[in-house]
């Protein structure tokens, strides 16, 4: 919608009639990081905004080389206000920490912005309704390497419904990045048995992001 260009030379013309002749504009109005997230914290484009307490649009350095892409907010998000705080959020903040980096280093997001009730799975039309978002950040970001934790991130940033089985353990390129696909923090909450895997994930992670050839 080109609504506001009319609305603003409406505005532009009564200030001319009224004798206004100078104008000062804040330069942070077209903040493209402040323009998307008043579009996302506004979002109505599926139903999930009816049961969100809050908006869940991602944190972190907004130029970081390194973004992770977690799934959808859960109750401590939603919450909140901000991705990962919960008990999975703690066990990201370790695997950051693993990877010789802090959170704060990183981006951080989700696939979908608002929490689904009872933190059940996306389904496919909000994925679909929220994935430009997502695209956007990282359209932003630029980071290196992205790392997209669990199957339905991996999914959605590779555009493959592949079981997580067939996309962990490689690098693949999406969206102008690479992309490494681990295990979701709460599964591995679920299945400590798996960490050892993920370790192997977080270190191909570092490798990308460092820039060397992949030994094996
Ligand atoms: N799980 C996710 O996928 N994202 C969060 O922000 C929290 C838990
Ligand atoms: Fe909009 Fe995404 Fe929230 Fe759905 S989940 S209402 S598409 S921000």
């Amino acid at each position: 919608m080109m609504d506001w260009i009319e609305s603003t030379r409406r505005l532009l013309e009564a200030q001319r009639d009224m004798g206004i002749r100078e104008f000062w504009v804040r330069s942070d109005a077209w903040d493209p990081w402040k323009v998307l997230r008043r579009e996302v914290e506004g979002c109505r484009k599926c139903q999930l905004w009816r049961s969100r307490r809050r908006v869940v649009f991602g944190a972190g350095d907004t130029e970081a080389g390194i973004m992770f892409v977690g799934e959808a907010p859960g109750e401590e998000e939603d919450l909140r206000g901000e991705p990962f705080v919960g008990a999975a959020g703690e066990l990201l903040t370790r695997m950051i920490r693993a990877i010789r980096m802090e959170r704060r280093e990183v981006y951080i997001a989700n696939v979908l912005k608002c929490r689904p009730p009872g933190n059940r799975d996306p389904l496919p039309e909000e994925i679909e309704a929220c994935k430009p978002y997502l695209f956007r950040q990282i359209e932003l970001v630029k980071p290196k390497v992205i790392c997209a934790l669990g199957r339905i991130a991996g999914g959605t940033l590779l555009g493959t419904s592949l079981p997580l089985s067939r996309l962990r353990g490689k690098v693949h390129f999406a969206l102008g990045t690479k992309v490494v696909v681990t295990f979701h923090p709460a599964a591995l909450l679920r299945n400590p048995g798996w960490k050892r895997q993920a370790w192997e994930d977080m270190k191909l992670l570092r490798r990308e992001y460092d820039g060397l050839e992949l030994r094996r």
